[in-house]
């Protein structure tokens, strides 16, 4: 079919409209959640109070959509036209292997509830992680998860990878715009009841 269009994609496949959906869906479902768990507790709820357990749902829950998510990608990728200026093999393996090593040590800087949205359910961190991988981006799961997506388009030759990839970007950004501001204010409000109990603490004394 690619070969009557002459494309560089074939926007008359529906997988390529799915694979979008998806990625689209993914961080506005995850961001929703999470700002309904702040504020409600359903999750929580749902779990008899047991915030840990509902975290722990709510990640394989996200993991789970990533893994179909990256099914999809793949999907198109593998239907999609292929073009011998959008192979780069080389620069694919590069991409890949720093991709996965922000997203690897960001999961292993966080922990389970720190990547998947803890804060929202209460569970803070005791202190914010600054060391590697995020000393280099604040972001660096999501960079390293668009230069994933970047590395298998070129590694692919697929110009509708690259679409897609920027798709990834914009969506990316646009959840750090939500996100970034809502978990420094819960870290904020921690402080400052930190800070006014020991204000009491004094009194008391
Ligand atoms: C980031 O931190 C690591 C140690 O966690 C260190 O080895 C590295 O040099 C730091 N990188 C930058 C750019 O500061």
């Amino acid at each position: 079919m690619s070969q009557i269009t002459g494309g560089m994609i074939d926007f008359s496949q529906n997988s390529l409209y799915i694979a979008a959906l998806a990625i689209a869906f993914n961080p506005t479902f995850w961001n929703i959640v999470a700002r309904n768990e702040y504020h409600n507790k359903t999750l929580t709820r749902l779990f008899n109070g047991n915030s840990l357990r509902a975290c722990y749902f709510l990640a394989i829950t996200i993991f789970s959509l990533g893994i179909l998510r990256d099914t999809l990608y793949e999907r198109v990728l593998r239907t999609q036209p292929y073009s011998p200026t959008f192979y780069y093999p080389y620069l694919a393996y590069t991409l890949l292997a720093l991709g996965n090593t922000l997203v690897l040590t960001s999961y292993y800087a966080l922990g389970i509830t720190g990547t998947f949205l803890g804060d929202y359910f209460g569970i803070l961190m005791d202190a914010p992680v600054t060391g590697f991988p995020f000393n280099i981006t604040g972001a660096p799961m999501y960079w390293g998860s668009t230069m994933s997506f970047a590395g298998t388009a070129l590694w692919y030759g697929r110009p509708a990878g690259l679409m897609l990839t920027v798709e990834v970007l914009v969506v990316y950004w646009i959840a750090l715009k939500f996100e970034d501001p809502f978990t420094s204010e819960i870290y904020e409000k921690r402080e400052r009841e930190r800070e006014g109990k020991r204000g009491e603490g004094k009194k008391v004394r």
